[in-house]
């Protein structure tokens, strides 16, 4: 008699990690149940894939993780992953557990590396993005980005007031190394008067000037958000700027990991359940090479190498509306 073979898929989280990715860890590991498939995690991204450290996963393996920020599997940026040895071996590590499919879950970075990793092994690769920074191409939005854009606002909202109470400068710092998606949008939602971001290049004259004109319009705070990526430096370096040109304080917050960290939105909850069950099906359909994604209200999927490479535009409108709300 034939005996059915079961599937077995392997999850993992690489990257800078971010809000949702437990729930797209949990909608993942229930799917695969619902369908009889049996889950593992690798721990720590790519770098448990090498080492070959996992655990067998379950529906009660991701209970009470819906609310948690960060990643129940670890994570980690991996080097060695990078490397042709390095790939050969994760395809051994995932031949040798009789995989038959493997998802990841994190940014830009994680998603190449599946790409990569796809040329050595012959098994189902499916990508979910997540990343604060929103950089995957193939979704309006990652897994994360709406928390770590609440994040922001919630902070610039507490530095209004005591920039007001003042009458104060203040220059806050926001991630994105290469994307400024979080930048635009904190910005946008926090009112500032200024964002200073790695896609649009202005001088450190004309943010001044920028300020010098708010001021006769008879502004007496203002609040500038800068990308961490930001071709002018960072928030601290520009202050030095701003201040050599016009001799004025300015106050500098950097916000740095607290945007990785905190319990995930509704909004990122919904997302990673959505896109982590989504892939699960599409596994079951036989989809490899591809990043999931939701665009216009559709859950789509995109090649890999289409998800990592292509630039994601930021938002147009919202690009010409900062300078005239801010006026
Ligand atoms: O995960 C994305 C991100 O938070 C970027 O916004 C930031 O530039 C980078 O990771 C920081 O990484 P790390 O925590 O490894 O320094």
């Amino acid at each position: 008699m034939k005996t059915k073979q079961i599937k077995r898929l392997a999850v993992l989280t690489s990257g800078g990690d971010a809000p949702g990715m437990n729930a797209a860890i949990r909608s993942v590991v229930r799917m695969a149940n619902c369908y009889g498939i049996e889950t593992l995690g690798f721990l720590r991204g790519y770098h448990g894939l090498l080492e070959n450290e996992f655990v067998e996963l379950g529906p009660r393996s991701v209970s009470n993780t819906i609310h948690r920020g960060g990643t129940i599997l670890k994570t980690s940026r991996c080097k060695e992953f990078e490397t042709k040895e390095g790939l050969k071996k994760a395809a051994q590590n995932l031949e040798d557990n009789n995989l038959h499919g493997l998802i990841v879950i994190g940014g830009n970075g994680t998603c190449r590396g599946a790409y990569e990793l796809g040329k050595f092994w012959k098994g189902q690769i499916l990508n979910v993005p997540s990343t604060i920074d929103n950089d995957v191409y193939g979704t309006d939005a990652t897994i994360g980005y709406d928390t770590a854009v609440n994040t922001g606002v919630a902070a610039i909202d507490k530095i209004r007031d005591t920039a007001d109470a003042h009458e104060r400068f203040f220059l806050v710092e926001v991630m994105g190394r290469k994307a400024g998606f979080i930048g635009l949008n904190v910005g946008i939602a926090g009112g500032a008067e200024e964002i200073m971001i790695p896609e649009k290049k202005q001088s450190i004259e004309t943010i001044h000037r920028h300020l010098c004109s708010g001021e006769e319009k008879g502004k007496k705070s203002s609040i500038i958000v800068i990308s961490e990526g930001d071709e002018a430096g960072g928030a601290l370096e520009i202050a030095k700027k701003l201040k050599s040109l016009n001799g004025c304080e300015y106050k500098v917050v950097v916000l740095g990991h607290t945007q990785r960290g905190g319990s995930p939105t509704a909004h990122d909850r919904i997302l990673a359940t959505e896109l982590g069950a989504f892939a699960v099906e599409q596994f079951l359909k036989g989809k490899s090479g591809v990043s999931a994604g939701k665009r216009a209200g559709k859950l789509v999927l995109t090649p890999l190498k289409l998800a990592w490479s292509k630039k994601k535009s930021l938002n147009p409108f919202l690009l010409k509306l900062l300078p005239i709300l801010s006026t």
